[in-house]
């Protein structure tokens, strides 16, 4: 893990929450993408964080971020929103990365049943759910308790 002054992270985002906001307001909050973005990279900036942020609904795409983390060491804060509950490939992804914290707005334990079928998960370092936009955040204060560690 990087011991700059200020360790870099990727926030990285699945598909359909770049709607975030317009998308089931009642179910993930009226905070559009742009504006979590905004404040998660201001949380980080607060927690000696280099933070950046993206959003993809081409799950190539995310295998190549993941595949950056990896390579690079990088740690990830990773919401794969629907990819949670089906994709292998994901998953494969993840378990090359060092740490990878997964984060899911709403508490996909108390949805439809087909949310309770995590195959991320258990190759995640830790797991956040339902705690809503602040998920983000407290994963970003455990990346830098455990990277001031190192
Ligand atoms: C989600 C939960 C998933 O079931 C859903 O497909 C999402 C968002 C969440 O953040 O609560 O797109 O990951």
């Amino acid at each position: 893990m990087s011991t700059d002054a200020t360790t870099k992270v990727l926030v990285l985002n699945g598909p359909n929450l770049g709607r975030l906001g317009v998308r089931e307001p009642e179910v993930y909050g009226s905070t559009t993408f742009a504006e979590l973005s905004d404040h998660l990279i201001g949380t980080g900036a607060a927690l000696g964080l280099d933070v950046e942020v993206r959003q993809t609904n081409h799950e190539g795409e995310m295998l190549d971020w993941l595949g950056e983390a990896a390579d690079q060491q990088l740690p990830v804060v990773l919401n794969p929103a629907a990819w949670s509950h089906y994709s292998i490939a994901i998953a494969d992804a993840v378990a090359q990365c060092e740490l990878v914290i997964e984060v899911h707005i709403s508490n996909v334990h108390a949805r439809e049943e087909f949310r309770k079928h995590l195959v991320v998960s258990p190759y995640a370092t830790g797991v956040i759910a339902g705690l809503g936009l602040g998920g983000y955040d407290l994963a970003l204060t455990h990346v830098a308790a455990v990277t001031e560690r190192d």
